[in-house]
């Protein structure tokens, strides 16, 4: 799908290249401890959705994860989202939940849920605005102290 010169685009095949780019993105955009690695990446492309969005330069400038809840099946649970630092605020975020969303959708899948650090004015403003509402808040879901708002969107 082609919006604006970006491009989204699932991931179903990937090289060694790949899989360092998207390492390194992950440190970049999410930080340490929250970057999946090497051997997740993987995982994720394989068994689950990976989406990125790209832009005229050939430049990854956007990646949504996702996996299929096993409790509903038609809940798909977004392990992370991100636009790439530079990118921001320029409304490629909404664009790209937007067509995650409508992706989701004609996939059959009846909600998508995720979860937020409630400090993240951003992350939480966007998915607010696409549609998502505060479901409750996980208490300690990273370790001590670090709680995350459960969100969900009803497709
Ligand atoms: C959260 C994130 C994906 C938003 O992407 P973005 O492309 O900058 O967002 P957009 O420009 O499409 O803005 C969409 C909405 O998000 C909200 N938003 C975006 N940046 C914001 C900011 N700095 N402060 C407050 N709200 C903001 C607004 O509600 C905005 O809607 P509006 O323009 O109608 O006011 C991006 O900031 C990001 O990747 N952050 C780092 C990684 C991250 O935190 N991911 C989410 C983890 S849960």
């Amino acid at each position: 799908m082609s919006n604006n010169n970006v491009n989204f685009k699932i991931i179903r095949d990937f090289d060694c290249g790949l899989i360092g780019t998207i390492q390194k993105l992950e440190i970049e955009n999410l930080g340490q401890d929250a970057a999946l690695n090497e051997w997740q990446i993987p995982v994720i492309i394989r068994y689950g959705r990976f989406i990125t969005a790209i832009n005229q330069n050939n430049e990854i400038i956007g990646v949504c994860q996702a996996i299929r809840c096993w409790q509903n099946k038609k809940t798909a649970f977004i392990h992370s989202f991100y636009i790439v630092d530079g990118f921001r605020g320029i409304g490629l975020g909404k664009m790209f939940l937007k067509y995650v969303a409508e992706l989701f959708k004609s996939e059959d899948f009846d909600s998508i849920e995720l979860t937020a650090v409630p400090e993240n004015i951003a992350a939480v403003s966007l998915y607010k605005g696409c549609g998502f509402e505060i479901v409750k808040t996980e208490f300690d879901e990273y370790g001590r102290g670090r709680n995350r708002y459960l969100m969900k969107l009803i497709l």
